[in-house]
């Protein structure tokens, strides 16, 4: 009998689950297009991951997205499968020689989803961006002169915040901040929001921020928990109702070329992204209609 019980909750959840999918496509508005930046400081945090899973889900739910690579490490370009060391023109020629985004993006496995590329090539930008004119611009540039449609525009930032970040930063409309449930987990966020303010208050007034994502969860720790409650006390309905669980799939599949959605779309970090993707297109309808 309990199994029965089990089992019948199961059908229900998933069965609520494909609903709600349907009713959030159903309803997303037709012409919405999000520039965010997946934005901290700190290394190793979970942006890379989020930007290339989540680009990944809302591809595959009919959105059309682009994912700008803006990491010298390139971790989301190869982690979709595409060798940075054969790219010709990557995110550091759009940044740098103002190469058309156009020109860079290339298509990856996964339909609607496109990529501008980085490698190491981009190291070298943040000094020659110090001697540019219109310096923190470049990239606002370049996205508005690109002339295609799509919904949403996911830039995967560097660990820190130079240049090339600032770029990132003027050029969004939005920003999208990865937690790590881990020790020193709000250590830097207070320097973050101070520069996203500065930036609001000056050179880019509608920048806002979209969401707080806590990554790496592991529910078991009594750490992760107080991390949890501490991040939800500081940005309050800002962050996302799902929780990103730490889960070696997630970590595996990128050296596959992968998003977790081809590598193991049953794992739980891949019920954790698509989860957050239907969470992000909900939030985004309501932040269109502001
Ligand atoms: N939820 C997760 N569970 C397990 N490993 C993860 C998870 N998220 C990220 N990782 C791994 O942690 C490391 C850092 O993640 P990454 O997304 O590259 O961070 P960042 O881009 O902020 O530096 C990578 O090796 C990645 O595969
Ligand atoms: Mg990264």
């Amino acid at each position: 009998m309990k199994q029965f019980a089990s089992l019948f909750y199961t059908m229900q959840t998933v069965k609520y689950d494909k609903l709600a999918d349907i009713v959030c496509d159903l309803i997303t508005e037709e012409n919405m297009a999000l520039v965010c930046a997946i934005v901290n400081q700190k290394g190793g945090v979970g942006k890379t991951t989020t930007t290339v899973n989540l680009a990944a889900y809302l591809a595959t739910r009919g959105k059309r997205v682009l994912l700008f690579d803006l990491d010298p490490q390139g971790n989301a370009t190869s982690g979709l499968g595409i060798e940075k060391d054969k790219v010709e023109l990557s995110s550091y020629d759009i940044i740098i020689d103002g190469v058309s985004l156009a020109d860079c993006l290339q298509e990856t496995s996964v339909r609607n989803l496109k990529v501008c590329p980085s490698n190491i090539n981009l190291a070298g930008a943040e000094v020659e961006l110090a001697s540019m004119d219109n310096r923190e611009n470049r990239l606002k540039s370049a996205f508005e002169a690109y002339s295609e449609a799509y919904d949403f525009l996911l830039i995967d930032c560097p660990p820190s915040l130079g240049l090339l970040t600032l770029n990132a930063l003027i050029a969004a409309d939005t920003v999208l901040v990865p937690i790590q449930a881990e020790y020193y987990a709000l250590e830097g966020v207070s320097q973050l929001m101070e520069t996203v303010n500065t930036v609001k208050n000056g050179l880019n007034p509608e920048l806002d921020i979209f969401g707080v994502l806590i990554t790496m969860f592991d529910g078991r720790t009594q750490l992760a928990n107080q991390v949890e409650h501490e991040v939800r006390k500081y940005f309050g309905d800002k962050v996302f109702k799902t929780v990103i669980p730490r889960n070696v799939r997630l970590s595996e599949a990128p050296s596959y070329g992968q998003s977790i959605l081809e590598y193991d779309k049953r794992s739980k970090g891949a019920e954790a992204y698509h989860k957050l993707s239907r969470e992000v297109i909900a939030r985004e309808r309501k932040y269109n209609k502001k």
